[in-house]
């Protein structure tokens, strides 16, 4: 059994860096270029296996170098990829991203290969952990199959939209942003329809917690500088999947996390950023002297 698995996208992440981003119609010259790993299934993956977590990730790529690139940064982190497939025919995902000079990002993402993804018939882990660039129906049979086998469900709803009864239903926590909870029609709406827990991020302010039980607890972001802000949700959800998956409370878990996500924001590119579990333990011993 795994402590996490992640069932996602996995993209190549093409970002300029732009003094401020363009306006509809606008052409801005960008400061410089440059390419990572990245896709918010595979940042989540990393971050669970980086925060010390038994890995699995569930995916899909092209058989193109950027592929190989994303499957060998994978297999570098020790995270189990048997399903991790290749398709044919089909590029393997891409972000533009435009990184502001705050760090602030603007992401478009081509699916590519990740509209292919599909769950496999059973998953053995503590923690399935999901979130919206490959098919719903994909997310819907992940949650399904973990929860089969007692799995913990996680669902990071990004890129934000609609989303059915059936799935929510089968969510045990939901990780949304301030954007995305009020797109989901508020935390109310989500205890309606079955979840048990919501974890708001809200960037700089920190955390939210509110459970179905009426429990609420809120824990601040430390302040770091920030260089770019691309994967920091990321890291957020994939260290909390790993802290719960080993045994943390909720809060715990999310302060943890918290301080992941801090450490990621100040260096660039999505997975070159996501902190090991020894450089979130110094940042949380430091803010804790
Ligand atoms: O959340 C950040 C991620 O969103 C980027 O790595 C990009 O690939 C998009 O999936």
């Amino acid at each position: 059994m795994f402590d996490v698995t992640v069932l996602g996208s996995a993209n190549l992440d093409l970002v300029v860096r732009t003094e401020r981003h363009p306006s509809p119609g606008e052409t801005v010259l960008g400061d410089d270029f440059a390419e990572y790993p990245g896709g918010k299934g595979l940042n989540q993956a990393v971050a669970a296996a980086r925060a010390g977590a038994s890995t699995s990730f569930v995916g899909a790529i092209g058989t193109d170098d950027a592929g190989r690139t994303l499957r060998s940064v994978a297999e570098i982190e020790g995270i189990d990829l048997s399903q991790f497939v290749d398709r044919d025919n089909v590029p393997t995902g891409r972000a533009l991203i435009t990184v502001d000079h705050r760090g602030e990002n603007s992401i478009v993402v081509v699916p590519g290969a990740n509209a292919t993804v599909v769950a496999p018939a059973s998953i053995s882990a503590l923690v399935v952990l999901c979130q919206l660039e490959v098919p719903l129906d994909a997310v819907t049979h992940a949650f399904r199959a973990g929860r089969a086998r007692g799995a913990t469900t996680i669902l990071n709803p990004a890129p934000a939209i609609q989303l059915p009864i059936e799935l929510l239903r089968l969510c045990d926590i939901v990780v949304p942003n301030e954007h995305e909870v009020g797109l989901l029609g508020g935390v109310e709406a989500l205890f309606d329809a079955g979840v048990a827990t919501v974890v708001t991020t809200r960037g700089e302010q920190g955390i939210e917690i509110h459970t179905a039980a009426g429990e609420q607890h809120q824990i601040p972001a430390p302040r770091v500088p920030v260089v770019d802000t691309t994967g920091a949700g990321d890291t957020f959800c994939g260290a909390l999947s790993a802290r719960l998956a080993h045994g943390a409370s909720i809060t715990d878990a999310a302060e943890w996390a918290v301080a992941a996500s801090a450490l990621a924001v100040g260096r660039p590119g999505a997975i070159p950023s996501i902190p090991d579990a020894g450089a979130t333990r110094r940042l949380l011993d430091q803010l804790s002297s």
